[in-house]
């Protein structure tokens, strides 16, 4: 009997979704390297890609765009839910509660999984976002734009502008790069309510619930929160080496599977940076954090095989393209959806019920004693 703490280098099934070299740093999405898809795809393509195992044809492309894009609109009962929520509650768990409502409105209370509901939760994720966005910022929610792509619409959605080029293709990238992991707690969460057939919603909520922890999908919001802490360049060696000092990890660094430098950080690093530029001020001076930290994080970890990992530049995109800090998760959320559905379709299509076992070291035998003579 060998108990695996956390499940490492446990296979719980067999994919052809994505596979991680995690020695190399090498991520491919259904065989196709995520540099070349970072380069030429968008989120539209490389959502499609990933639940149905090909690129589609211009036919196919086009009707899954056209989909997306018409069922970006949320119900006035998940309105009216955001609009009540108080303005401090944490966005993860209102996108889960609004996901909760989605699945409450469809009444599905059992396993099926209908094109539309898989068209339903990627495309409106970021309508549910930004409009508890807007209504904390006290603006008015912002509907979304049929003529603008996924990630162009969701921007627009947060910041009431049209977004320029380089944020749209900065966003698309960022989504790309967050859409699989292979078996992540989140994904690995919604698998196990999937696996009791019960219903594609519960599945998701349980993958935002995993997802929203600190050592996971929290991290971004974390790494942000420590480059802030550190305030100057000048301080990133001290403060980092108080931290190890103290047994703090470095937020956004080190990862189960990668053991180099994680890929997607290497293409969301080239995009923190284009943004630093060209935003200036504050997001150039935690940018420059930032790059100090991974210089010196690496200094003291890199022998132990700890790197910066997604969560780590995604922190400065993501507030460079106008996002508060507590709702990067959610941004994270938004993409990860799909990759949480594909795993879910491909595991229940030869379904067995996920039920490890806990070795038992307790006492057994032990007698009962009435409450009144203990
Ligand atoms: N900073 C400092 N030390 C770290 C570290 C980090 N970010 N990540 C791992 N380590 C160290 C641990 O302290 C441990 O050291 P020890 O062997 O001397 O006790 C060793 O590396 C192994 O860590 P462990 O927690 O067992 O690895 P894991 O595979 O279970 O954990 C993470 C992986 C991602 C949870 C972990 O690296 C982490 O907590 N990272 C920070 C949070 C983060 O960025 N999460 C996003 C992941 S995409």
């Amino acid at each position: 009997m060998e108990i695996k703490k956390g499940l490492e280098d446990v296979y719980v099934k067999e994919t052809e979704i994505t596979y991680i070299d995690g020695e190399l740093g090498r991520l491919y999405y259904r065989g196709y390297s995520i540099y070349d898809l970072a380069e030429f795809s968008n989120f539209e393509e490389t959502s499609y890609l990933i639940l149905y195992g090909k690129l589609p044809n211009v036919y196919e492309y086009e009707n899954f765009v056209k989909s997306l894009r018409e069922s970006r609109g949320i119900s006035d009962r998940v309105k009216e839910f955001l609009k009540g929520v108080k303005k401090n509650a944490y966005p993860m768990d209102v996108l889960r509660t609004a996901v909760s409502i989605m699945g409450l409105e469809e009444n599905s209370h059992t396993y099926s999984v209908s094109e539309q509901s898989i068209i339903n939760l990627i495309s409106k994720f970021p309508t549910i976002i930004s409009y508890y966005i807007r209504l904390r910022r006290d603006l008015e929610p912002v509907e979304p734009d049929t003529s603008l792509s996924h990630a162009a619409n969701f921007l627009y959605m947060v910041n009431g502008t049209k977004p320029s080029e380089e944020e749209c293709r900065a966003m698309d990238v960022a989504m790309i790069l967050h859409i699989d992991h292979e078996m992540n707690a989140s994904t690995f969460a919604s698998l196990v309510v999937a696996s009791t057939l019960s219903d594609i919603y519960s599945a998701i909520i349980a993958g935002i619930s995993a997802l929203k922890g600190p050592l996971h999908g929290g991290a971004n919001y974390e790494a942000l929160k420590m480059f802030r802490e550190i305030g100057d360049v000048e301080n990133v060696e001290k403060y980092i080496l108080n931290r190890l000092a103290n047994k703090q990890r470095i937020m956004g660094f080190g990862h189960r599977v990668y053991k180099t430098y994680d890929p997607r950080a290497r293409i969301l690093k080239s995009y923190a940076k284009l943004l630093a530029e060209k935003k200036g001020g504050e997001i150039r001076r935690l940018y420059e954090i930032a790059e100090k930290v991974e210089e010196i994080g690496i200094k003291y970890l890199g022998s132990k095989g700890i790197y910066p990992n997604v969560d780590f530049y995604s922190s400065i995109v993501f507030y460079a393209l106008g996002f508060e800090p507590e709702f990067f998760p959610t941004v994270f959320a938004s993409a990860r959806v799909t990759g949480w559905i594909a795993h879910i379709l491909e595991y229940v299509k030869d379904n067995k019920i996920i039920r490890p076992k806990a070795y038992y070291k307790g006492e057994i035998g032990r007698k009962y004693i009435p409450l009144d003579s203990r």
